[in-house]
Parts: structure tokens; C-alpha cells; sequence
């Protein structure tokens, strides 16, 4: 007999929201709350009474309306995955947040399982390429044309893996927006005499649902502000 499923809110119902509800039941979770800016303007819909009976919540709203969103749902004690970008420069403050209630968080600028591995394998050319003096580095991405922070969140978190493995040297970093690109980034080394190239080309954005929906499972029972590669690889 399957396990009863697991309540979860879904906060920021736009285009990752409504993949996150259609892959929910498949993944253990029966959906009971669904917030958008219509119904949680300044945070009107994240109250005790809407959220007592959900397990775990996933935040894909806006980086202006993340920040508050993830604070609230602290103080709420929802174990919740935060998948809304361009917020960062917020994350100590939703930390402290988190930790005060206690309560708990996973956050990525990318739940592709890919694209962990792939940050990963950037981490260890970095550290192979930091003595190269011969090598100069780029990082890039492309995203569809209504994506609204630029570099990507993902690709500012690859550049500072690189910089955290001591890849200290020039690394250009360039975006595009355009079309419908789901998410393609790359990261590259180039010398007189050869060029290496790493890249993660995302085919849709059911692989960010399902990583979200990973985290939201693994999330629920524990506490404290865990990445998503914490969640995948210890
Ligand atoms: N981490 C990852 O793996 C990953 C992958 C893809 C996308 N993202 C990020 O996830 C976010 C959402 O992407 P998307 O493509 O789904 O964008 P989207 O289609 O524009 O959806 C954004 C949603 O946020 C809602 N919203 C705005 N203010 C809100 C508030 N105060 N409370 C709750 N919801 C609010 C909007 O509501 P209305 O419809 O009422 O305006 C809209 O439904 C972006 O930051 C994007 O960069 C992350």
C-alpha cells in the first residue's frame, strides 16, 4: 500500500508552480494550498489557519516577493524549498529567520539533478585549471526572454564554486535572453593551444519541478538551511 501522501503548498502558481502541481501526486504529494499574487500580496495568504495543515511548501514566486515569502513561512515553522531566484542577497537575513524559529529550508537557484553534477564537475576543473596560467576562463547562459535576473542565479553559484576551488584568475562572465530557452550554461577554459568546454543544456523545466519535489520530501522532518546539493549529495 503507497504511503499516505505528504500536504504541500505551492507558493508562486506561474509556470513552475503549475509543473510542481501536476507532478506532485506522482511524487507523494496532494497539493492543498496554492498562492499567487492575487491571494498573497504582502504575504496576506501565509497564515497559521491556511498553512496548519501542510507538510512542506515550494516557493517559485518573483526575487521581490521571495524574500518575505521565505521569512513568513519560517516563522510559520513550514519546512519549505525556496526555488525563486535573484533573491540571495537576502539569504542571511531568511536564514536568520529560519534558524530563530526553528525551522528548516533547502534552497537552489537550479533543481536539476544535472545541473548539480554538472557544478560539481566545474568545481573540479577549476581546482585542476587554478595553476594554469596558460588558460583563461568564460562562464555563460542563456535563458528565455522573460526571465527577469541576469546572470542567472545558477551561474553566479557555478563562478563561485570555481572561485571557492581557487580559480582566482579573470573569469568572463556573459548572459542572453531570448526565445524560450529553458536554461544553458556553460563554463570554458581556452589556451593557444586548446579550448575545453562543460556544458549543461536543460531540455525542459520538468527537471526543476521533480528536483524541488526531491527536496520538499527530504526536507520535511528536519531542520536548518540546507542547499540542494546537500540534499543530493550528503
Ligand atoms: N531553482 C530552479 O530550479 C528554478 C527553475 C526555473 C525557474 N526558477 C525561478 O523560479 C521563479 C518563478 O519562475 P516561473 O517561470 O514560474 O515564473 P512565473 O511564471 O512568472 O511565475 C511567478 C509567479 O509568482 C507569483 N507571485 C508574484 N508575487 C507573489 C507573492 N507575493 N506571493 C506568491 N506568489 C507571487 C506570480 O503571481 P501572478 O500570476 O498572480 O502574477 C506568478 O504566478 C523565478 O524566480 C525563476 O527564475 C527557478
Amino acid at each position: 500500500m503507497n504511503p499516505k501522501p505528504k500536504t504541500l503548498a505551492i507558493v508562486g502558481y506561474g509556470r513552475m508552480g503549475r509543473l510542481v502541481e501536476q507532478l506532485a501526486p506522482a511524487n507523494g504529494f496532494e497539493v492543498v494550498l496554492k498562492l499567487n499574487q492575487g491571494n498573497n500580496r504582502n504575504g496576506e495568504g501565509l497564515t497559521l489557519n491556511a498553512l496548519a495543515d501542510v507538510d512542506a511548501a515550494i516557493e517559485f514566486s518573483t526575487p521581490e516577493a521571495a524574500p518575505s515569502n521565505l521569512k513568513r513561512l519560517a516563522e510559520l515553522k513550514v519546512p519549505t524549498v525556496a526555488g525563486a531566484t535573484g533573491w540571495l542577497e537576502h539569504l542571511p537575513e531568511v536564514t536568520r529567520a529560519v534558524q530563530e524559529s526553528p525551522s528548516a529550508l533547502v534552497w537552489s537557484a537550479n533543481f536539476s539533478i544535472g545541473a548539480a553534477v554538472f557544478s560539481r564537475l566545474a568545481g573540479v576543473a577549476a581546482e585542476l585549471m587554478r595553476d594554469e596560467t596558460g588558460y583563461g576562463a568564460w562562464a555563460w547562459e542563456i535563458h528565455h526572454d522573460t526571465k527577469k535576473d541576469a546572470p542567472s542565479g545558477t551561474l553566479l553559484h557555478l563562478v563561485d564554486t570555481m572561485r571557492k576551488r581557487g580559480y582566482l584568475r579573470n573569469i568572463d562572465v556573459s548572459s542572453n535572453r531570448a526565445g524560450r530557452h529553458p536554461g544553458t550554461h556553460e563554463i570554458g577554459f581556452d589556451s593557444a593551444a586548446d579550448t575545453i568546454t562543460l556544458r549543461h543544456v536543460a531540455r525542459s523545466r520538468e527537471g526543476f519541478a521533480q528536483g524541488a519535489l526531491k527536496a520538499a520530501q527530504w526536507i520535511i522532518g528536519r531542520k536548518g538551511v540546507y542547499t540542494f546539493e546537500q540534499v543530493l549529495f550528503g
